[in-house]
């Protein structure tokens, strides 16, 4: 494997390699080269502070470049008080963007205090090209910008980075290339993500993604298998597959492979326990996927099956190939093969055009499903985006004042949902020990629920029984069942 490379033993005066990834590892050796002259100049090593704004896909890219970061010899801090600082940035809605230029302020003037400090942003928000004209013309104290398609360049750009005082700025507009065996920092050590593809065809008109992430690219069976099975050989007990539409894995392999093939194959791998996947399109949700999640000992009894709106007019002008009695003749089917299944979702309020008819058959749909729980998002008009050039946009107030009578409905259902478990026993995954409270330590049932029991930092990575004794809404308070 690659990350077992012993840096130290490259020649960093030689030309780089061009294949990939020997030639990143080339540039990690050149940057533990400047780690350790920072060393001698400053008695200590360089540290640096990685941020994840967005969705899971932007945590698990994250966690590679702190592994880069890492493995060339910068410490990590649990703040902007740092060397090297880098944001994951997410464009998904207009206020992700507004975040990160709030935040940029902020470390303006941490740079003007930390001479020498390095700003990095990179992520889906920089594959906008509007964005980049503004860093360039009004941030100018960010040091290096790189987009979604060459992150597994980190190494190389950070070279780059660390020798110059100008603003390195690499975006690419698309790229078919998947490298694989990059080093990787896990957050947890019990479980991790696993991206088993990259992109996205779908089109939704509301939709930046496929603009920012580019066509959907599979990663090969083998390659995740691999994967997955180095990190049970590590103590990782469930793995979260991530694609922006899982169900339609492996279409472009000659021949085909489905997704519910590769969970099959992911369900042999011993020492595994628990399969997540995130996040599955509705219109592609196989047969064959529901028959491999019924049978699986292995799959977590959760399914994320983002709904975005009710009605079918709205969509269709969504673009989402589905309509409302679609979706819930689906979740009828799924229910019925597999009957303790959470379903989860995502909403989109005010999308443009919305009437308080369509909005009633959200409303319609969220409670005939009854959902375990509900992301509600208000709708924002992203640039290019087909959506964004429809002229009714749907006045503030009123998407506001749909907008909480969804989430309290939500919330409602939510909560009925939960409190069916309450008094029963079930397997929890510990994952921490509580924020609040030190005496307990919180985990995920297999439904993805939050349950806070008493307990210590040696129950981390656990699965035990937990009879769960109290509902708080949507989450649990329980205690481990011995014996
Ligand atoms: N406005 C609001 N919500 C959006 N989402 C995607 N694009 C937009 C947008 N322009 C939501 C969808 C998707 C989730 C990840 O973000 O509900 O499922
Ligand atoms: Fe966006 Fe639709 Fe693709 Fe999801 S499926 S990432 S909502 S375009």
């Amino acid at each position: 494997m690659y990350h077992e490379i012993d840096l130290d033993k490259i020649d960093r005066n030689s030309e780089p390699p061009t294949e990939e990834p020997a030639r990143q590892y080339y540039f990690m050796a050149k940057c533990r080269e400047w780690v350790r002259e920072f060393e001698q100049k400053h008695g200590r090593r360089p540290c640096f502070f990685a941020q994840t704004f967005g969705c899971q896909m932007n945590a698990r890219d994250t966690e590679k470049l702190a592994g880069i970061l890492q493995l060339v010899g910068f410490e990590e801090t649990a703040d902007e008080q740092a060397d090297f600082v880098v944001y994951n940035t997410c464009t998904v809605r207009e206020n992700a963007n507004n975040r990160v230029y709030g935040r940029l302020g902020y470390l303006h003037n941490l740079k003007k205090k930390r001479p020498g400090m390095r700003i990095a942003l990179c992520g889906c928000m920089m594959q906008e090209p509007g964005v980049i004209e503004k860093l360039k013309k009004s941030y100018r104290f960010v040091n290096l910008v790189f987009g979604t398609h060459n992150i597994y360049k980190f190494a190389e750009l950070l070279a780059e980075c660390c020798e110059t005082e100008q603003m390195v700025v690499d975006v690419w507009e698309a790229s078919d290339q998947i490298v694989e065996d990059l080093p990787v920092q896990r957050k947890y050590p019990f479980k991790s993500g696993v991206n088993i593809m990259f992109g996205c065809n779908n089109f939704c008109s509301y939709c930046i993604v496929p603009y920012v992430r580019g066509r959907e690219k599979s990663r090969e069976p083998k390659e995740i298998l691999r994967e997955i099975e180095k990190l049970t050989a590590d103590g990782v007990v469930e793995v979260m597959l991530l694609g922006q539409n899982v169900n339609s894995y492996g279409r472009t392999f000659q021949p085909p492979v489905t997704f519910a093939n590769l969970l099959e194959e992911v369900e042999k791998i011993e020492g595994l326990s628990r399969i997540r996947f995130m996040t599955s399109h509705p219109k592609d949700l196989s047969d064959e996927l529901i028959a491999v999640m019924a049978r699986s000992k292995k799959i977590c009894r959760h399914l994320h099956l983002p709904l975005q709106s009710g009605s079918t007019r709205i969509l269709q002008a969504m673009n989402r190939h589905y309509s409302k009695e679609t979706y819930l003749t689906l979740v009828e089917k799924v229910r019925k093969a597999i009957p303790d299944l959470a379903i989860t979702t995502d909403i989109i309020v005010g999308f443009p055009g919305e009437t308080e008819e369509d909005f009633q058959e959200t409303m319609d749909v969220v409670k005939r499903v009854g959902f375990d729980s509900a992301f509600t998002f208000i709708y924002s008009p992203r640039s290019n985006t087909p959506a964004a050039a429809i002229k009714e946009q749907v006045p503030e107030e009123i998407v506001k004042d749909r907008f909480d009578r969804l989430l309290t409905s939500v919330q409602e259902i939510a909560a009925q949902k939960a409190q069916k478990l309450t008094g029963s026993v079930q397997k929890v995954l510990v994952e921490c020990v509580n924020d609040h409270d030190a005496s307990l330590v919180t985990g995920k049932l297999d439904n993805n629920s939050t349950v806070h029991l008493p307990g210590g930092a040696e129950l981390i990575g656990r699965i035990i029984d937990v009879r769960l004794e109290e509902c708080r809404g949507f989450y649990y308070y329980g205690k481990q069942m011995i014996g």
